[in-house]
């Protein structure tokens, strides 16, 4: 199966596009965390910290189901393109998608200034 590509949203508007194998079955909070983006994701995956959410931008991904949306209500801020990436398989959003990592948004310096893969 080929690669899936999608975009890194930066709180400066910048997208950082990225490659990953979408046959080893990894969610993409898993993804995140092989390319070094800072997240937490303290749960382990069980939709239970929400420390691994996104605000989706771009592109088809699957309805949530209950257990993200239960933890997705407790959060004040959540709109309706917030999603957790530990429920979301590489394998299930479309090619090219973008999205933001909300802890990004918690990050000074060092953002990048140009896209790249
Ligand atoms: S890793 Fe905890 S909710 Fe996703």
């Amino acid at each position: 199966m080929a690669d899936k590509q999608f975009f890194v949203e930066w709180p400066n508007g910048i997208r950082t596009a990225h490659q990953v194998p979408s046959d080893m079955g990894l969610s993409l909070m898993e993804a995140l965390k092989a390319l070094d983006y800072p997240i937490e994701a303290t749960c382990g995956g069980m939709a239970l910290c929400a420390t691994c959410r996104l605000e989706w931008l771009h592109g088809d991904l699957p309805e949530p189901g209950d257990a993200e949306l239960d933890m997705l209500d407790t959060l004040p801020d959540a709109g309706s393109a917030s999603r957790l990436s530990c429920q979301l398989r590489v394998t299930d959003i479309s090619d090219g998608s973008a999205f933001r990592v909300y802890s990004l948004n918690m990050i000074e310096g060092d953002k990048p200034k140009v896209q790249h893969g």
